[in-house]
């Protein structure tokens, strides 16, 4: 667990050295991301921090996203969807598009979270997730450092090796803040509409996009390999 947490603060520390200011880390405040959160602050790697608001996030992403405003003087934005362009999807489309077919479900991602990621990592060189291998089948592939195909950067993905025991080992003793959701059986958590919680044995991202068919593959579109439920 220490080599990995080395590794982790070594390859963020990596980011900074070959991109300096060019280089952003994206952060939804899940389990992931308040542990890389949480090693920026401790050790005071000065890697600038996005999240992108869609507008339909649950409560307590919100209360998360604000503890963290007011412990850390990380340098947190938010970035929102274009106004006039979610004005346009829910005249044409209603506000629960998502749920009438996979492609209203991706319009409304490319709309309420693509275009400002897109916004948000314009002018960097390099970006930083929280993904982890073993979160999805086609996560295992991952590297720890990629060419990002979809937004032309490098993508660094410091917690690669990391297991869900060890994001929650980290959190425990370090008494992380993190979002209450994942105390009501969330592991994993996007917009309120699209997120429930799952049952014992369900896979940890049954809880995404649930009503989409049992073998259909859910394309993020954050991440440019599609995400296997
Ligand atoms: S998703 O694409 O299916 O929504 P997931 O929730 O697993 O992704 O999160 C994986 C990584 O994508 C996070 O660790 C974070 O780096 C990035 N990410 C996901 N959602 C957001 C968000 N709302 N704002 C910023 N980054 C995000
Ligand atoms: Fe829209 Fe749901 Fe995608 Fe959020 S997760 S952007 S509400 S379709």
């Amino acid at each position: 667990m220490t080599n990995k947490i080395e590794y982790t603060i070594n390859l963020l520390k990596q980011a900074v050295a070959d991109y300096g200011h060019d280089v952003v880390l994206a952060s939804s405040f899940g389990a992931e991301d308040v542990v890389l959160l949480d090693i920026l602050h401790k050790h005071n790697i000065g890697i600038h921090v996005i999240s992108l608001d869609t507008g339909r996030l649950p409560q307590e992403t919100y209360d998360v996203m604000q503890i963290w405003r007011k412990k850390s003087s990380l340098n947190i934005d938010i970035y929102f969807p274009d106004a006039s362009e979610v004005e346009a999807m829910v005249k044409q489309d209603g506000v629960n598009l998502f749920y009438d077919a996979v492609e209203k479900r991706k319009l409304c991602c490319q709309v309420r979270k693509i275009l400002p990621l897109k916004r948000a990592l314009s002018g960097a060189k390099a970006w930083v997730t929280g993904l982890r291998q073993e979160q999805a089948d086609s996560r295992s592939n991952m590297q720890a450092v990629e060419d990002d195909q979809a937004f032309g950067i490098k993508k660094f993905n410091p917690l690669i090796m990391w297991t869900a025991q060890d994001v929650w080992d980290y959190i425990k003793s370090n008494d992380v803040p993190y979002n209450a959701l994942h105390d009501k059986f969330y592991p994993s958590i996007g917009c309120a509409p699209c997120t429930r919680a799952i049952s014992v044995g369900e896979d940890p991202r049954a809880g995404r996009w649930w009503w989409e068919q049992e073998d259909a593959v859910a394309e993020c579109g954050l991440h440019a390999s599609p995400i296997k439920k």
